[in-house]
């Protein structure tokens, strides 16, 4: 038997259904904020990763599928969605008028984690990637559509966390005084937060999640002490936006996010639902990036601005509504009562009939026993059964109704 990778999951029965089901709310929320569906491959030149989300990442250098093809091309898995949406754009000329466009994807990213519940190797995404749109309100609003979606799976225990990083320069000036504070301390600090130093690139020291470091980084000096005016501005208009549309936040000084491009607003939506998702389990990341298309075409000055969802983890925050919202049920079952063959046919078009209607239809051809039938019918949720008998020979079948247990019997020609 060959078995699965481990940290990769197989949809099927109740969970695929599960699956169509958020995916579907996912998709009509893109709807109402009018974002136009986008599709990448699944692979891409390896450079790209490289240069969008930066090496010093933890997704990039240590956790992304990279490969040579039997080109000696190196090649990656796609680790997120933002830089392979922005190639898309720029490749497909949609930022070439006036730069605007709206986009969202659903599609499975690939990261060499440590898997435990809620992180995989292979994960699906919902991202959303705003393009040539720069306010406070399109800041407001791209988080505005993070919560619509969270409100339609009835998810409640969350915190919205929120900080602003500024602009390169701001972070520059900051990194040399994180720099001088870090090296006070690197005896106490892991091998992860000590080779993160090393690198240089110390904001990185952030991503680290041993307890002990976040408890020395309590005291480290906060970016915000060092962003620009206007940077500082917008994140009073949008915390000012956010109050008065009555969405609630904390401001979290030491998120950073784990990936290079970001700039001024950064968000988190961080669950508190211990039970389905353990302990600050982020379900959604993302932030402005306004120098991301500039960094692959220089002509090009298109802020941005986007997150992404976790799709695993936003079902498991979802459990309650998916339990009372999702069941394999199929409204009709269509069974052949006996095995004659020219019945078995009358099943067919029976079956063709009601699903030319719309409906949804399961048959069964097979020579097991009505009671037998009957049975798979109940356990499939069949509302009702078709049941084709000798009776077909003068035009008619009986429709047993398994929720209300009733038959009746009825022309062919009235279904
Ligand atoms: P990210 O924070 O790396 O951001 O990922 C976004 C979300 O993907 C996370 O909050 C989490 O729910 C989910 N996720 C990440 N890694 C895993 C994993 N190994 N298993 C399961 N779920 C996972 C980005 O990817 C950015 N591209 C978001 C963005 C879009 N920023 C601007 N636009």
């Amino acid at each position: 038997m060959v078995t699965k990778f481990k940290g990769t999951r197989d949809y099927f029965g109740l969970e695929a259904k599960r699956f169509e089901l958020t995916t579907s709310i996912l998709e009509r929320v893109a709807k109402e904020f009018s974002l136009n569906k986008v599709i990448t491959p699944t692979f891409e030149k390896t450079e790209l990763f490289s240069r969008a989300v930066g090496n010093d990442t933890d997704v990039v250098n240590k956790e992304m599928y990279t490969f040579n093809d039997r080109k000696e091309r190196s090649i990656s898995l796609r680790p997120e969605g933002t830089a392979s949406t922005v190639r898309l754009a720029l490749e497909n000329k949609l930022l070439d008028n006036n730069g605007q466009e709206d986009v969202y994807y659903i599609a499975s990213m690939f990261r060499y984690e440590r898997p435990q519940k809620g992180r995989q190797r292979e994960f699906y995404q919902f991202g959303v990637e705003r393009f040539g749109k720069d306010s406070a309100f399109v800041d407001v609003e791209t988080i505005m559509t993070a919560i619509k979606i969270l409100r339609d799976l009835n998810i409640t225990k969350y915190e919205l966390q929120i900080n602003s990083i500024g602009n390169s320069n701001d972070r520059a000036k900051y990194n040399s005084s994180l720099k001088e504070f870090i090296s006070s301390k690197l005896e106490q600090l892991s091998e992860y937060a000590k080779e993160k130093y090393n690198l240089g690139n110390v904001l990185r020291v952030f991503d680290s999640k041993v307890d002990s470091d976040l408890e020395l980084l309590k005291d480290a000096p906060t970016i915000f002490e060092y962003i620009n005016d206007e940077s500082k501005e917008r994140f009073e208009q949008i915390k000012n936006l956010l109050n008065e549309h009555g969405v609630e936040y904390t401001i979290n000084q030491s998120l950073v996010r784990g990936l290079d491009y970001y700039n001024d607003i950064v968000f988190e939506f961080v669950s508190t639902d211990v039970e389905n998702l353990g302990s600050k389990s982020t379900i959604i990341g993302g932030g402005r990036y306004d120098s991301l298309v500039s960094k692959f075409d220089e002509s090009k000055d298109v802020p941005a601005i986007g997150f992404a969802i976790g799709i695993e983890r936003l079902m498991l925050a979802a459990t309650a509504f998916l339990d009372a919202n999702t069941t394999t049920s199929v409204d009709n079952y269509v069974a052949v009562a006996y095995e004659e063959e020219a019945m078995q046919n009358a099943a067919l078009k029976v079956a063709n009939t009601l699903r030319q209607k719309g409906e949804t239809v399961e048959t069964d051809f097979s020579k097991r026993k009505l009671a037998k039938k009957f049975e798979l019918a109940e356990k499939h949720n069949a509302t009702n059964v078709y049941i084709i008998g000798n009776e077909v020979a003068e035009g008619k079948i009986t429709i047993k109704n398994i929720k209300e247990g009733t038959s009746k019997e009825v022309n062919l020609k009235e279904i």
